[in-house]
């Protein structure tokens, strides 16, 4: 199997809802979007795909759902190969697309009614009515699409990929443009979704929302899937915390007696930041602490902060490849 220099071997997952294997992308014009992507989807969880503009998200989704080729590599979608046996494999996929382009004189209703006929599946308005339901959108349901505002085009094209009842739904940037509410709508119908036992993939700029729901974060930079990892070991491997103490005197410079501390005196000398690993047994916070009170330095605020999954994503897509720190999944 095909690896890239930057990541290392991935085992494969036993229950693989989506294996991916050595995908790469060359559009025509010869732009490589995707560099060999090897990716297992384990049943039933939430996985996020994060990455810059441009890193080949939309990319990589396209071709799982079978709407655009690889120039190399083989998906399968629950066990179905996505060229060979492509309407088996479409079957099991719902796709919400990044962009919108649902401008039609059908009604909603016959819009999700007819998306569901589409994969040969039996009528069942009672289930049409609850999609529409959940996603507030029964009171447009004899609307015509073409009279919708974004959000509720987008709202549409979410009841549109449920009709069909996918085992695998991929969100590509359902948050964008969509206001708090249908927000929250989503991420409560996702998380509904998910005890039922869909699997889903999403990606999104906004990271603490990946933050909030993916049980696994991916980060594509440039064609490479250059992290694959459980969310909170991520965050437990990469995340630091920060203890900043706001001192009572300033100071010129930091005593010697603290050196074996990596500390960092703020700008006008009245604060201290001390950043450690929270990884560590001991974050040597309490022998700092005795240490100030044994050199008479004292304090009047303490507080602690800690990274967030955007710290961590941030550092990850700025740094080149060489620094990389690689997480072993
Ligand atoms: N049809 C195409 N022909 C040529 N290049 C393309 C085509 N579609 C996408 N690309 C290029 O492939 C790269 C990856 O695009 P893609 O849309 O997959 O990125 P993305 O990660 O989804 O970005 P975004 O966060 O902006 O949605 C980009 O450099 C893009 O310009
Ligand atoms: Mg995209």
């Amino acid at each position: 199997m095909p690896h890239t220099s930057s990541t290392p071997p991935r085992a494969p997952t036993a229950d693989a809802i989506v294996r991916v294997r050595g995908v790469s992308k060359t559009y025509a014009g010869g732009f490589q979007a995707l560099k060999s992507i090897d990716l297992d989807i384990r049943r039933g969880e939430i996985f996020a795909l994060l990455g810059p503009n441009g890193a080949g998200k939309t990319t990589l989704i396209s071709i799982i759902c079978g709407m655009s080729n690889a120039s190399a590599g083989t998906i399968t979608a629950d066990g179905h190969d996505t060229v060979r046996d492509y309407r088996a494999a479409r079957t099991t996929i719902g796709l919400v697309p990044q962009e919108l382009h649902t401008d039609s004189f059908e009604t909603v209703w016959d819009t999700v009614r007819f998306s569901r006929g589409l994969f040969g599946k039996p009528t069942n308005p009672a289930l049409i009515e609850k999609i529409l339901k959940d996603l507030s959108l029964w009171d447009k349901k004899d609307s015509k699409i073409l009279a919708l505002s974004g959000g509720m085009k987008r709202r549409v094209l979410i009841a549109k990929a449920l009709s069909h009842e996918p085992k695998i739904l991929f969100l590509d940037e359902p948050s964008a443009g969509v206001d708090v509410e249908l927000r929250h709508d989503m991420w409560r119908l996702v998380r509904e979704l998910q005890r039922a036992g869909t699997t889903i993939i999403l990606t999104t700029h906004y990271i603490e929302e990946a933050q909030d729901m993916a049980d696994r974060i991916g980060v594509i930079r440039q064609g490479e899937l250059i992290l694959v990892e459980e969310k909170n070991v991520l965050m437990r491997k990469l995340g630091k915390k920060q203890l900043t103490l706001t001192l009572q005197q300033p100071m010129a410079r930091i005593p010697d007696a603290l050196a074996r501390w990596p500390l960092v005196l703020g700008q006008d000398g009245a604060t201290l930041v001390y950043t450690f690993d929270t990884q560590q047994e001991d974050t040597g916070i309490a022998a700092l602490l005795r240490a100030l009170a044994e050199h008479g330095i004292d304090f009047k605020d303490l507080h602690s902060s800690e990274s967030s999954l955007e710290d961590i994503f941030v550092s990850l897509v700025h740094t080149q490849p060489s620094e990389q720190k690689a997480p072993t999944a």
